[in-house]
């Protein structure tokens, strides 16, 4: 989603960091770009629709030594040239993430004042603020101040006033960061990416805070305009620098990274592949102990990471459930003691999930965030961390994180399963061995990618696809379905085989290709039936399973999967495949599709 990136250098231009910053936050999705440089009389602003690589060629001779940058991934307007930021209002320019709630109120007052808009944004209401806040003879952090005490939502801001070479911020609610190469440079961020091999240090803004940077140095005060400590942090250099490699997409090879992504995570959590509760930390064995039930909230595909883990928590006698986070925060649980609050999420930034966990903690609960961002504003916050691992994921549609969460999630339960002197030394031993055995397994799976392809085909001309399983392989069947729309635009649905006959069997017919999920287990029986009665119905089926599934002249792959636990990582795979060739053949943006972004930062 939107991203920031801000820079003050005394010796040179900025323009270079800023686009690189862009670029590196291009991953998280957006549809506009824009730049603004501080002149002695004026604010220069440049902006397209489109891409970076546009905002590139057409700021070529433009440069200055303070500057702000975003990418916006459009909320109140459309995302074109007008609409991007910087909003530029009078004397300044303003760069916004998040929500500004209030708009609509704040417009009128400012148009009764005598302002006229140029936007349809809810943004530009602050640059009205702002330049109306300097234009009365507020110093430029006042007058950021004075703007964030008037904004309700959510917001990261930052702007440039002319003549002042340096940049103003405010915090609340969105991410957002301050940085430093500890010589004259300091920048601010909605992501620590941007700054990658820029900044050595880092401040992580808290909520209803300002500041103001400067070659200078930097200044931090809450909104009400107390001093607020500062506690910079070393920023890691060099965080890797993400390469395609031979992969045409990074989708494809984040697909491809599962088994390394998998086999390094489980050298992190299970180190001598033995589980230790005191790998999670101190207070975690009784914290463990203590655990009476489970929630893990999350959204998209981490909330089928969590779906699926509800169901190992319940096998171990484990009372759990999982919340979309937008549902959560907006009808939680009356909790009572003992609630693990488990927040799911790749960015540990999605707005929804980091304000769910607040929701919970706020209610009593114990916080776990199971994150692959280190830094995110979930790792920070949550009472216990959990990394997952996976390496930094770069395509929209999630893969590689899927799969290290639901391994991370299948170690947490074990943990608190022993926690509790339930788990059998043989059933610790036994599914340690099945994790062992993970990348391995994975390695197969993704050996079946040549008949993947045939099936593409068939996917790349249909309307619409649906997607069975039963069990663990009903929230893989939601995201089986969730992968292809994703990337391929195609309408998929989800369904609980045993649900089909209450309503999505009416849609089947042989046009609609249908993917049944049919591993060896218990279940085999009752997802063969279901799938006979899409089979009599014309429905064109498209199999995969272990190798006990029998169903003559049915179009089948068969996957090795471990056993009962690992199954729906392995089934993954394929799914993952299947949505990456179908967008392959019908020629889709696939590490950005249409409208999503990766990093959802608004409600
Ligand atoms: C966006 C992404 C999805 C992701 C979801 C949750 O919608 O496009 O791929 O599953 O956000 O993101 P999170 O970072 O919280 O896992």
């Amino acid at each position: 989603m939107c991203g920031i990136v801000g820079a003050c250098r005394a010796d040179n231009g900025v323009r270079q960091i800023l686009l690189r910053g862009l670029t590196t936050l291009e991953y998280r999705g957006y549809d506009s770009a824009g730049l603004a440089f501080v002149g002695d009389k004026n604010v220069q602003r440049l902006a397209v629709a489109g891409r970076v690589a546009k905002l590139r060629q057409i700021t070529k001779i433009t440069d200055g030594s303070t500057g702000i940058g975003h990418t916006r991934w459009a909320t109140h307007g459309a995302p074109d040239e007008h609409n991007a930021h910087p909003i530029a209002v009078g004397q300044v320019a303003l760069a916004h993430n998040g929500i500004i709630e209030n708009h609509a109120e704040l417009r009128r007052e400012l148009t009764d004042a005598g302002r006229v808009f140029h936007t349809d944004t809810d943004s530009e209401v602050a640059a009205h603020l702002l330049d109306m806040a300097l234009a009365d003879g507020d110093d430029f952090l006042t007058a950021m101040r004075r703007t964030a005490a008037k904004l309700h939502g959510a917001y990261a801001l930052v702007a440039v006033a002319a003549g002042n070479n340096s940049i103003a911020f405010a915090r609340d609610g969105s991410p957002l960061m301050a940085g430093t190469d500890n010589k004259n440079g300091f920048f601010v961020a909605s992501d620590a990416q941007a700054l990658n091999g820029i900044a050595h240090r880092a401040l992580y803004v808290e909520d209803r805070h300002c500041g103001l940077i400067s070659t200078a140095g930097i200044t931090l005060v809450t909104t009400d305009g107390e001093t607020a400590a500062q506690n910079w942090q070393p920023l890691p250099s060099g965080s890797e620098t993400v390469l395609l490699g031979e992969h045409r997409h990074f989708m494809e090879k984040e697909i491809f990274e599962q088994p390394d992504a998998i086999a390094a995570a489980l050298q992190h959590h299970l180190p001598k592949h033995q589980l230790s509760l005191r790998h999670f930390g101190n207070g975690a064995t009784s914290l463990f102990k203590r655990t009476r039930q489970v929630v893990i909230i999350a959204c998209g595909t981490s909330y089928h990471a969590a779906l699926i883990a509800t169901y190992w928590l319940r096998n171990f006698g484990i009372p759990c459930r999982a919340a979309i986070a937008s549902e959560y925060r907006y009808c939680p649980d009356k909790l009572a003691a003992g609630v693990l609050a488990v927040g799911v999420s790749q960015s540990g930034e999605t707005a929804d999930t980091l304000s769910a966990m607040r929701t919970a903690k706020s209610a009593g609960a114990t916080t776990v965030a199971l994150v692959n961002v280190p830094h995110s504003a979930m790792a920070r916050e949550a009472d216990l961390l959990m990394l997952a691992c996976a390496g930094t994921e770069i395509g929209v549609a999630a893969t590689k994180s899927f799969t290290a969460q639901l391994t991370q999630l299948l170690i947490l339960t074990l943990a608190l399963t022993k926690a509790r002197n339930v788990l059998a030394p043989a059933q610790e031993e036994d599914t340690l061995m099945q994790l062992r055995q993970l990348p391995y397994l994975m390695r197969r799976a993704l050996l079946i990618e040549d008949d993947i392809r045939r099936w593409a085909r068939v996917f790349a001309g249909a309307d619409s696809a649906l997607f069975i399983g039963r069990h663990t392989h009903y929230p893989l069947a939601l995201e089986g379905a969730l992968k292809l729309k994703e990337i391929s635009y195609i309408h998929a649905e989800g369904c609980a085989a045993g649900e089909l006959k209450h309503g999505t069997l009416a849609l089947v017919d042989k046009r609609v290709p249908i993917v049944g999920l049919a591993p060896d287990n218990e279940l085999l029986p009752k997802i063969t039936s279901n799938l006979a009665e899409v089979a009599a119905r014309d429905g064109r089926l498209f199999v995969l399973a272990g190798e006990k599934f029998d169903m003559p002249a049915t179009d089948t792959l068969r996957l090795q999967d471990g056993g009962n636990f690992l199954s729906p990582l392995i089934y993954a795979v394929p799914l993952q495949l299947l949505a990456y060739h179908t967008a392959l053949q019908k020629g889709t943006d696939i590490d950005k599709p249409r409208n999503l972004a990766k990093s959802v930062t608004v409600e």
